[in-house]
C-alpha cells in the first residue's frame, strides 16, 4: 500500500512538473491568441508576431481576429478553451470579454491582457502594454514643438482641436490624459485655445464622449472633423489637431484637405502605431508625427511572460518595467491591480523617420519603399 501511495505521489509530482515545465500536450492547443480587429493595421501584425513567437518557444498556438465585435471574440476564446488552451493572449474590444475570462480562471488557464487592459475583471493577473500615458505625452509634445508654443503669446494664441480614441478602450483615457498633462499648462496661460469641446481630462466624461471615436472607427473621426470645419472651426484657421492614432490622423487629414483653407498648409497632427501609410504621409510632410510602439517586441515579451509563468520561473522581461508609482493606475481593472509590464514608446517625426525601419518593424518590401 505504502509503495502504491509513493508511486502515485511520484506520478503526481511528475505531472505537475510537466505542466509547470510548459510542456505541450499532444493534440491540444497551448496558446489561444484573440486579437480585436483588422481595421487598424497593427493588430494584423500583432497576431502574426504572437503566433510566430509562440511557435519559436515550442507552443502550439492559434490566432483569431474579431472584427471589433466582442460577441465574436468571446466565441473565439471559448473555442480556444474547448481545444484545451492553457494560456490566452487577449487584446479585447470591451469589458464584455469578462465572462469568458472568468471561465478561463475557473479552468486555471493563464490570461494575459495584451496591450489593452481587461476592465472590470478580477479574474486574471497579467497585463502587458506600453507606457500609454507617455504615448499621449509624446503626441502632445510633438504638437507643442511644431507650433513653437513656447514662443506663442496670449494676444495671438495657437488653435487646436482634440480627438480621442474609443471610450470602450482603457488605453484611450491614458493617451488623452498624457496629452492633456502637456497641453493644459499652455491652455491655462492662454497661448493655446481649444476649438470644439475641451475636456480638461478624461474624467470630464460628457466632453470626453464628444471627442471620442467609438471602436476607433476612423470614418467617424472624419465625419466629426468635417462637422467641425463647417461649425466651430469655420471662422478660424487651426494650427493643430490632437489625433490619438494613425488611422484617425489620416481620416482627419483627408477631411482637412477637402477644405480650401488647408490646401496649402495643413495643421500639425499627431498619431500612433507607425503604420506604413502614415510613414509615407510623414515623409510627404502631411502627418506631423506618430508614436512607434514596437509591437514585435510586445508580442515577444507576452510569450516570454507566459513561458516564464508556466515554467514557474520568476518573471523577468527585458525592456519592460513593472508598473509602479503613478503608472500603477495603468494596471487598475477597476476590480484589482494586475501585474502590469510596460514597454517604452518612441516619438517619430520626419527627422527620425527611419527609427521603426531600423528596428525591423517593416517587411523588406515596405522598408525599401520607406528608405
Ligand atoms: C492601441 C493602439 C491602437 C488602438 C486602435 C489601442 O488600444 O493601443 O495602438 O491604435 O487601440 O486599435
Amino acid at each position: 500500500m505504502k509503495r502504491i501511495v509513493m508511486v502515485l505521489f511520484v506520478l503526481l509530482v511528475a505531472c505537475s512538473f510537466a505542466f509547470a515545465g510548459g510542456r505541450t500536450t499532444p493534440g491540444k492547443l497551448d496558446v489561444g491568441i484573440a486579437m480585436p480587429e483588422t481595421h487598424v493595421q497593427r493588430w494584423v501584425k500583432d497576431g502574426n508576431s504572437l503566433r510566430d513567437e509562440a511557435a519559436k518557444r515550442g507552443y502550439r498556438a492559434e490566432v483569431q481576429w474579431a472584427d471589433a465585435n466582442q460577441a465574436t471574440q468571446n466565441q473565439q476564446i471559448q473555442s480556444f478553451l474547448t481545444q484545451g488552451a492553457r494560456a490566452l493572449v487577449i487584446g479585447n474590444i470591451n469589458d464584455g470579454v469578462g465572462s469568458v475570462v472568468a471561465e478561463a480562471a475557473r479552468d486555471k488557464v493563464m490570461v494575459v491582457a495584451y496591450d489593452r487592459i481587461i476592465q472590470n475583471s478580477a479574474d486574471y493577473d497579467y497585463f502587458i502594454t506600453f507606457n500609454n500615458f507617455k504615448v499621449g505625452q509624446l503626441q502632445a509634445q510633438s504638437l507643442v514643438d511644431s507650433m513653437n508654443l513656447n514662443a506663442a503669446t496670449a494676444a495671438n494664441p495657437k488653435l487646436i482641436t482634440l480627438f480621442a480614441g474609443s471610450p470602450t478602450d482603457g488605453n484611450a483615457f491614458f493617451f488623452f490624459d498624457g496629452a492633456m498633462s502637456i497641453l493644459n499648462p499652455y491652455i491655462d496661460r492662454g497661448v493655446l485655445r481649444v476649438i470644439g469641446p475641451y475636456p480638461r481630462s478624461s474624467s470630464d466624461t460628457a466632453n470626453f464622449m464628444r471627442i471620442a471615436t467609438e471602436n476607433w472607427q476612423a470614418p467617424l473621426a472624419k465625419t466629426r472633423m468635417e462637422n467641425l470645419l463647417t461649425n466651430d472651426a469655420r471662422a478660424v484657421t487651426l494650427d493643430a489637431v490632437l489625433c490619438p492614432n494613425d488611422p484617425i490622423a489620416r481620416a482627419v487629414i483627408e477631411a482637412l484637405k477637402a477644405d480650401a483653407k488647408y490646401r496649402t498648409r495643413l495643421p500639425f497632427t499627431s498619431g500612433q502605431d507607425a503604420e506604413f501609410d502614415t510613414m509615407i504621409s510623414i515623409r510627404n510632410g502631411e502627418q506631423t508625427s506618430t508614436v512607434f510602439k514596437d509591437t514585435g517586441a510586445l508580442a515577444a515579451a507576452a510569450i516570454l511572460l507566459i513561458d516564464q509563468v508556466m515554467k514557474g520561473q520568476p518573471v523577468n522581461i527585458p525592456g519592460a518595467v513593472l508598473a509602479s508609482g503613478d503608472l500603477r493606475e495603468i494596471g487598475n481593472t477597476g476590480r484589482k491591480y494586475v501585474n502590469t509590464y510596460l514597454l517604452d514608446p518612441v516619438l517619430v517625426t520626419r527627422s527620425n523617420i527611419n527609427a521603426p525601419v531600423d528596428a525591423g518593424f517593416f517587411t523588406a518590401a515596405e522598408a525599401a519603399q520607406l528608405r
